[in-house]
């Protein structure tokens, strides 16, 4: 880190972060992945630190950092373990909504709950037809009396199984597209809110991802974000283009946490006489790795920057530190593993959890395919625009 580029509390949150990931976290890594188990040790440890708080604004109870601190914390997390990592991050995820869309007093009555740790918070806006392609769900709210009624699944829901709180979205006007949909805050223990099955996955082992089924969920009509329908896809979009930082964050910490263990590995292991890092094709290896990994950090810290800045136009910047990074992680965990050899192919060291870990980063919160998407379109509407006014890149 060059010190000059950040705040001394941003200096002082990383070092608490690094901290807590290698005497916390690191060390429960690999049971915690094996068992399929969720670190509450660990979100103890957090909340503990205080570290829940860090990307909401103080007047509800948070430090007032941004996404920039948020992508400190990540990354340092998800050098030590890439599913605590998320498991962290997902709560900034699932409380965006209620920061770019809620009201001063929903953000009084959920947000502080957030800060303090107490309540950990999830995001459901996929379905099992509706990944990519979100605007097509069809996860019904109406409006009942004087409460809403949702009924429908939502999949892919990280941490759900763990959350006290859900960003939820659903159909309230059924033809009207993207803006016939509404997100409302769900409290676990609703009336009909109920945690389906737990995916078993490649990677990120110690975060559930479950299916949640609303079956009459009742819903106050207070939980409604914004106070009114139609807008909850555009503040699941303006989430998105504040939370995709921090899978980078994630993906740039996996990437260096595995280029950390192959320095380790290669500086020890000796063939023809001598360390393997002695050879220049390793050399070589090493030196792309920790180049593509600093390029994609200085993206992602970038990024975030101009998120924190209050710059209108962010969707780019944030796909393009998403894909870049990500693409990243999963090449710099492969060519980790490569140099431990047949060792790095077994699970007696921690290097293949990277490389399933990074995995994952490039499909959630939109493939690197939607990032492209969402990039190019930028980019068409940018063209277009005579009058300039394009998005932020530089
Ligand atoms: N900010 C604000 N508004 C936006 C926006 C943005 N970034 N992007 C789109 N909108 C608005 C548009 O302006 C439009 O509004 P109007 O109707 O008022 O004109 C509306 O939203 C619809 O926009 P599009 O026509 O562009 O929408 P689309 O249907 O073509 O979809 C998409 C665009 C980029 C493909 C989008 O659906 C998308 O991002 N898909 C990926 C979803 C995703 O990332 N899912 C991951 C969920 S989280 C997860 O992975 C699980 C987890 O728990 C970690």
């Amino acid at each position: 880190m060059i010190e000059a580029l950040y705040t001394k509390k941003q200096i002082e949150l990383q070092q608490r972060a690094r901290a807590l990931a290698e005497q916390v976290m690191r060390p429960v890594a690999a049971k915690h992945d094996v068992e399929q188990s969720f670190p509450w040790e660990v979100q103890a440890a957090i909340r503990d630190a205080g570290l829940y708080g860090v990307w909401i604004p103080e007047q509800y109870g948070g430090m007032g950092g941004g996404v920039l601190d948020l992508c400190l914390v990540v990354e340092e997390f998800s050098r030590a373990c890439g599913g605590m990592g998320v498991a962290y991050a997902v709560n900034a995820l699932g409380s965006f909504p209620i920061l770019v869309g809620g009201t001063d007093e929903q953000k009084q009555r959920w947000l502080p709950r957030v800060a303090s740790g107490e309540a950990m918070i999830s995001f459901g806006l996929s379905e099992k037809a509706a990944g990519t392609d979100a605007g097509s769900m069809i996860t019904r709210a109406e409006k009942v009396g004087n409460r809403y009624l949702i009924n429908g699944e939502k999949k892919w829901n990280t941490g759900g199984s763990v959350a006290s709180l859900n960003t939820i979205f659903a159909v309230t006007a059924p033809g009207r597209g993207a803006r016939g949909i509404s997100g409302f805050v769900v409290e676990k223990g609703s009336p009909g809110y109920r945690v389906g099955k737990h995916e078993d996955k490649m990677g990120i082992r110690c975060v559930p991802v479950v299916e949640l089924h609303l079956e009459n969920c009742e819903v106050p009509p207070e939980n409604l974000l914004g106070g009114a329908e139609g807008h909850g896809f555009k503040h699941a979009m303006q989430t998105l283009d504040r939370a995709r930082p921090g899978v980078a964050a994630q993906a740039v910490g996996l990437a260096q946490g595995a280029l950390d263990l192959a320095m380790q590995y290669t500086h020890e292991r000796q063939q023809f006489g001598q360390t393997i890092d002695s050879f220049q094709g390793v050399q070589w290896m090493l030196a792309d790795m920790a180049t593509q990994i600093e390029a994609a950090r200085q993206l992602v810290h970038h990024a975030a920057r101009t998120i924190d800045s209050g710059h209108k136009q962010i969707s780019k910047l944030s796909a393009m530190c998403k894909l870049m990074a990500t693409d990243t992680a999963m090449k710099v965990t492969t060519d980790c593993v490569q140099l431990f050899g047949g060792y790095g192919f077994c699970k007696d060291f921690p290097i293949e959890k990277y490389m399933r870990d990074a995995k994952i980063t490039q499909i959630y919160e939109g493939t690197n395919q939607v990032q492209r998407l969402v990039i190019a379109r930028s980019l068409l509407r940018e063209a277009a625009s005579s009058g300039g006014g394009g998005e932020a890149t530089s």
